[in-house]
């Protein structure tokens, strides 16, 4: 039998795990039909915000650094500002959409006032979305990145918007939180349903010639496949002492990244990098990914594997830390690239007229082996 890859999240059946996340490609209505047409289980639009200057981003936006140097490398650095629409004809696209495709529409906002955030809130679950995230992270919001008192300040909006609407709410938070525990359990008990983790981080690249900030000119977004690891240890680290849903953000390239995901205990994986760098089919290909994993681990529903990873992360006390390994190098295939020898700070690699070899002074820290192109390094079990 196909494994089942549907899944609840705030208490909406949803066909994939999959969500595309809010950025331009989920801006319109047409863009939301081709996140549903390849697959998505539900779609997070586009931020709105009242602030009106942010509805409109200068050219060029987007500039991909260190490419060329790896799939899993790049940067994309950008300054994409909020959704072009203003409260109007945001919650008209949110109808359209509701009308166009079947799958769950959950609108997003960031607000300037606290009647601002509930007047907003209310208007678009009058407007049908399913869900309503709100952007308490967005890298380019007027406030939300800088003020003192911020972690409380999320906990208080998303009080105010929980008592205004009916739907679900779901704070999406930044990643630089003094303490992600205690913001993620106030806004639970704020009453949202869901929390996503996390948002992009704002950063600068700096052109050395023009001695100015590249682009724009200003700071802006970077995020990259790089970036899945922090959020993935938060998760795991949240969702057992959790009673609401995760959304997981960051990272995500393939369907192996979206079980890491699903393994820590998020509820849904959001993707926005992978779809602006390859278009929306790639939704269909990480579904299919997943199920690919589900088919090899004999595994039937997501429910299976959800949070499994979580019991078995050690803490500081349990690991083994005894010497097991050392390295050795396969004579037969080493280049004698020296790449080994440069690296090995314990100095335990040895040469001789091109001859490269590991001493017993190898404190079998495996970085050699991960260095070495040609695959000539093993780390064996000490005897
Ligand atoms: C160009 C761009 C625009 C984005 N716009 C928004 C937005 O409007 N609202 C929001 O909450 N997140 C926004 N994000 C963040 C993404 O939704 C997502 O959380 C982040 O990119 C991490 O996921 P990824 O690694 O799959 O890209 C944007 C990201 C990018 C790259
Ligand atoms: S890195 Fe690999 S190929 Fe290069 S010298 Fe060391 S073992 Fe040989
Ligand atoms: S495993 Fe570590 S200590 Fe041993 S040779 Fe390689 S780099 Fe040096």
């Amino acid at each position: 039998m196909k494994p089942d890859i549907s899944t609840k999240y705030l208490g909406i059946e949803l066909k994939s795990p999959i969500i595309v996340a809010p950025a331009g490609i989920t801006e319109t209505a047409d863009r939301i039909a081709l996140c549903a047409k390849y697959g998505a289980g539900a779609v997070v639009m586009k931020t709105m915000t009242d602030v009106e200057l942010m509805r409109n981003s200068p050219t060029p936006r987007f500039r991909l650094l260190k490419k060329g140097k790896g799939l899993r490398n790049f940067v994309l650095y950008s300054y994409e500002q909020a959704s072009l629409f203003n409260s109007d004809d945001y919650a008209a696209e949110i109808a359209k959409s509701r009308r166009e495709t079947d799958i769950a529409i959950i609108a997003s906002i960031a607000c300037s006032t606290d009647e601002s955030w509930q007047n907003t809130a209310k208007m678009m679950e009058d407007a049908g979305a399913h869900a309503l995230e709100i952007n308490l992270s967005c890298p380019h919001g007027p406030d939300m990145a800088v003020s003192m008192g911020i972690e409380k300040r999320m906990i208080d909006i998303t009080e105010l918007v929980t008592s205004a609407v009916n739907i679900p709410i779901v704070p999406k938070l930044p990643s630089q939180l003094t303490d992600p525990i205690t913001v993620v359990k106030g806004i639970q008990k704020a009453g949202a349903k869901g929390v996503v983790i996390f948002n992009r981080l704002l950063g600068l690249d700096i052109d050395i010639e023009k001695q100015s900030p590249i682009m724009h000119g200003g700071f802006a977004g970077h995020g990259g496949y790089y970036s899945i690891h922090y959020p993935l240890r938060w998760i795991a680290e949240l969702s057992p002492l959790l009673d609401i849903d995760i959304s997981a953000s960051g990272g995500v390239a393939s369907g192996d990244d979206a079980v890491k995901y699903l393994l820590a205990g998020a509820s849904t994986v959001q993707i926005c990098t992978s779809v602006i760098l390859n278009g929306y089919p790639v939704i269909e290909k990480i579904n299919s990914q997943i199920i690919e994993y589900m088919e090899k681990h004999d595994l039937e529903s997501i429910s299976q594997f959800r949070g499994k990873v979580c019991n078995r992360i050690l803490g500081l006390n349990d690991m083994d830390r005894r010497k097991s390994v050392r390295a050795e190098i396969d004579q037969e295939k080493c280049k004698s690239c020296g790449a080994c020898f440069n690296a090995c700070f314990y100095g335990a690699v040895t040469q001789d007229n091109g001859k490269y070899e590991v001493t017993s002074k190898c404190a079998g820290c495996g970085l050699c082996a991960e260095i070495c192109d040609f695959d000539a390094i093993s780390m064996l079990p000490l005897e």
